[in-house]
């Protein structure tokens, strides 16, 4: 070993004991005389002294040829800092290393990314994708990479004591469709075929199950080619699982447990448990999303009934032909909102298919004022503040349009005003369940239903008679994990009836050829005695970045891809060569 203890690791009970150390210069400031280095590795951060008489001049002379970011190894006596000089922001900040013998191991050019545990600015995220291996080296990443760890094996542990085994399923595999575009790989050996990364494990598991391995639990790499936000990677991570003989409470009960168990390890939270749970049709009510953000009111009411009896025309005309009026209440949002400001938040709902956006503020003698007020009866104005609880300095915001976009449009603005006025406190955690998800979602542009979750979800015992009569009302046996608004996992009890598979399938459209050709392995295995099961998938690289306080997916990966897919530091994707094309069969045009 090259050094006794870490950067991290010295302290008072140390004074007057010799330690060698190794590590990156973070910063050095000369003093003329001597020089005062900080050494930095992954545990902390140590103040090095060259200075005389402890140091010869020799290595004085040496140490001044020191830069940012040099690798070296430091012998010396652990020292009190000279009074006044402690620093209580450093856990070895009552102490420094007063140098006797040094060794340079390895120099570095001018880092253009710095890994500086003081910058103040953050560096340009190209740049750091670019230089990763500069950019890991900043505490905030090391820090965020070992929560990662320890979330991992918490998530281990916590698993293995309940009887789970981990077991692992293939990379190359056949697609499993979970909504997304599959990353196809060309096969060598079956010219003209295909394989597809996992989306997720989410057939195999199942087979597990049908197997006989009634608890099974993997850290899984999964791969979806979607179109990248601040919390989707291409390539991300779950804690996959699934138990046999069990129904949905036994599997949030696992996660429950966890939950509480990692609150209290990460963040020292008492999480008292069972979490609550929501059904999707109230957090659709009340919120106007299936994962709603629950730190925080601002909450959807539904006016549909009084707009229809005002003579204002976008109100009445959306309110009796189906359509919906729905409204939040900024609470003394008058105040923060001018008419410009208004303005903004009427341009913000746009994108999300609102056509405009009407509003009042409460005066202070209760009474609501805006542009459009003349075309409201005094008492239906009274209606309309009764039911939004209004009082004086409110500011009032609709939406009037179809009830998918009112939901889009007044979900976004809630978060947007939610974040500006402050209305939660972004250290405070909110785990939650929303349960009872459709099975179903109309495609209004492929005029067909689609799986919510998967087709391998079953619907509720109550329900499977609807699957003949109204599939849109059928309600599944479906569980997502919400963290602060962020779906941090999710999952389903599946359907373990091959006859039951079969008519799902044919409701959303798959045939009996396809299902044969696709999922004829899975159907087969149903039939040799496959138990009642179900399971869940956690979204790692969330939970970290829900954990860590952080706001970007790509800040908890070590080597994530950016918006494009791409990884700056090896250039991946890239050009192949042609006779790796010629073997494969592969013609490329552009
Ligand atoms: P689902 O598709 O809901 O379920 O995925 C489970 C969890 O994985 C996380 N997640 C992602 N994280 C980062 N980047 C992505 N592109 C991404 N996509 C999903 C989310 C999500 O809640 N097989 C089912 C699980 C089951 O039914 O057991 C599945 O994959 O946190
Ligand atoms: P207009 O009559 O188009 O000038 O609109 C009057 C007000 O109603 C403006 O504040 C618009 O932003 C708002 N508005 C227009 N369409 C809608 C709609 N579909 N839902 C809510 N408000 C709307």
């Amino acid at each position: 070993m090259l050094r006794t203890h870490t950067c991290g690791e010295l302290r008072r009970e140390h004074i007057g004991k010799e330690a060698t150390l190794c590590g990156w210069v973070d910063s050095y400031r000369d003093h003329g005389g001597g020089l005062f280095v900080d050494l930095r590795d992954r545990y902390g951060m140590t103040q090095v002294v060259f200075n005389p008489p402890d140091t010869s001049q020799p290595i004085i002379d040496e140490s001044k040829q020191l830069r940012a970011e040099y690798v070296i190894q430091v012998t010396g006596k652990v020292a009190e800092r000279p009074s006044g000089m402690a620093n209580s922001r450093l856990a070895t900040g009552d102490i420094e290393l007063r140098v006797t013998g040094f060794k340079l191991l390895n120099k570095s050019l001018t880092p253009p990314v710095s890994p500086n545990a003081h910058a103040q600015d953050m560096p340009n995220e190209e740049l750091r994708l670019e230089h990763r291996y500069l950019d890991l080296r900043r505490p905030a990443m090391q820090q965020t990479l070992m929560l990662r760890d320890r979330l991992i094996k918490g998530m281990r542990d916590h698993f293995a004591n309940l009887n789970f085994i981990d077991v692992e399923t293939p990379i190359l595999g056949r697609s499993t469709p979970e909504g997304a575009r599959d990353y196809l790989v060309p096969s060598r050996v079956s010219r003209g075929s295909f394989y597809a990364l996992p989306q997720s494990p989410q057939l195999y598991k199942q087979i597990l199950m049908m197997a006989g391995y009634d608890r099974y639990v993997q850290v899984a790499r999964c791969f979806r080619d979607e179109d990248l936000r601040a919390d989707r990677q291409p390539e991300f991570t779950q804690l996959d699982l699934e138990m046999s003989f069990i129904d949905s409470d036994d599997v949030m009960g696992v996660i429950d447990g966890l939950v509480q168990k990692l609150a209290k390890q990460e963040l020292g939270l008492d999480v008292k448990l069972p979490l609550p749970r929501i059904t999707y049709d109230e957090a659709m009510e009340r919120f106007g999303h299936d994962a709603p953000d629950l730190r925080f009111g601002l909450e959807l009411v539904d006016c549909t009934d009084l707009a229809a009896k005002s003579d204002f025309r976008v109100f009445s005309s959306v309110a009796t032909s189906g359509g919906k009026v729905r409204a939040i209440n900024a609470k003394k949002g008058g105040e923060n909102y001018s008419r410009r400001g208004i303005d903004e938040l009427t341009e913000f709902v746009k994108p999300f298919g609102a056509k405009g956006l009407a509003w009042f503020k409460v005066e202070a003698d209760g009474t609501l004022q805006s542009t459009i007020a003349k075309n409201f009866k005094p008492e239906l104005l009274k209606e309309i503040g009764t039911r939004l609880k209004a009082e004086p300095g409110d500011l009032l915001l609709f939406v009037a349009d179809t009830w998918k976009v009112t939901c889009k449009a007044l979900y976004a603005l809630r978060q947007k005003i939610g974040a500006e006025m402050k209305l939660y406190d972004p250290k405070t955690m909110n785990f939650s369940w929303v349960v009872e998800f459709p099975m179903f979602d109309f495609d209004d542009e492929e005029k067909r239903w689609v799986a919510m979750h998967h087709p391998f979800t079953s619907p509720r015992d109550q329900d499977f008679g609807l699957l003949d009569t109204d599939p849109g009302a059928c309600r599944a046996k479906a569980y997502d994990l919400v963290i602060n608004g962020s779906e941090a996992g999710g999952g389903t009890i599946r359907i373990h009836d091959p006859g039951i598979q079969q008519k799902v399938f044919s409701l959303l459209g798959i045939d009996e050829k396809t299902a044969e050709e696709r999922f004829g392995f899975l159907l087969r295995a149903l039939k040799y005695g496959a138990p009642p099961h179900g399971g869940i998938a956690l979204g790692i690289d969330r939970w970290v970045m829900l954990f860590g306080g952080l706001d970007n997916i790509r800040d908890c990966i070590a080597f994530p891809k950016t918006q494009r897919a791409s990884d700056l530091m090896t250039g991946a994707p890239g050009d192949v060569e042609t006779k790796q094309l010629k073997e494969l069969g592969i013609k490329v045009e552009l």
